[in-house]
């Protein structure tokens, strides 16, 4: 489900970003007319959208909030988006370029900035796997290296089903990584989870 939202959030958003792109080209362009229509014609999906925009974002928010992994770019995104829909609304009632412009840059830049690095570490990923069970999250973050099996050994990675550690152990070398194997990111309670998949499923067998 979270992976669902996360994918509707991102449609929404890209939507959103789509008819403001259109307005601000409009209303810079001068072509007032056009944005009048245009603003028209748009006014219920555009309500629709902003309104999953809105619920999809605050979901995710909470869902980022309980994983532990709120942490000061969401805020800064939080408050771009927050500061960015006053100026919209005052910026194209008054027809001001330099505002509508502004929010226009605020809104893009916002869902730009904490996407790219949050992708770049795996958080976004790992929070919101389809589900936090031990298997799915094993196969998100470890099958790549250690296989479906834990025997792969891929990259130099160890076969899981031989290892000498218990489940603490094998949690630390999660959260912490050790050697060639860097720290995988996910939170203590999915790192544990990971772990009993890996102690009593792959190890069991
Ligand atoms: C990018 C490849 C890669 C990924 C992804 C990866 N590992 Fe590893 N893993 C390694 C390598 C390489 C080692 C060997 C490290 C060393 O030399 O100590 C290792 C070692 C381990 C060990 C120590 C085994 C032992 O007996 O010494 C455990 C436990 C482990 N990985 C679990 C996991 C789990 C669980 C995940 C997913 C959450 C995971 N790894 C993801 C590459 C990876």
């Amino acid at each position: 489900m979270y992976k669902g939202i996360l994918h509707t959030h991102y449609l929404v958003v890209v939507l959103f970003l789509l008819i403001y792109v259109i307005k601000t080209v409009l209303l810079l362009s001068d072509k007032k007319e056009l944005l009048i229509a245009f603003t028209k014609k748009v006014k219920v999906p555009e309500m629709i959208i902003s309104f999953l925009f809105l619920g999809t974002g605050i979901f995710l928010l909470t869902q980022l909030a309980l994983g532990g992994k709120f942490d000061y770019l969401l805020w800064i995104k939080l408050g771009m988006v927050l500061i960015s829909i006053p100026i919209a609304v005052v910026g194209f009632k008054k027809q001001n370029k330099m505002l509508a412009a502004l929010s226009l840059l605020l809104i893009t830049g916002s869902f730009g900035l904490a996407e790219v690095y949050h992708k770049k570490k795996g958080i976004i990923e790992n929070v919101y796997m389809t589900d936090n069970s031990g298997k799915s999250l094993y196969e998100a973050n470890c099958k790549l290296c250690h296989g479906d099996d834990g025997k792969l050994g891929a990259s130099g990675a160890k076969d899981l089903t031989a290892t000498v550690l218990e489940l603490e152990g094998v949690k630390e070398v999660i959260l912490k990584g050790r050697a060639s194997m860097a720290a995988v990111n996910v939170n203590e309670e999915q790192a544990n989870a990971i772990a009993v998949y890996v102690m009593s499923d792959l190890k069991g067998h």
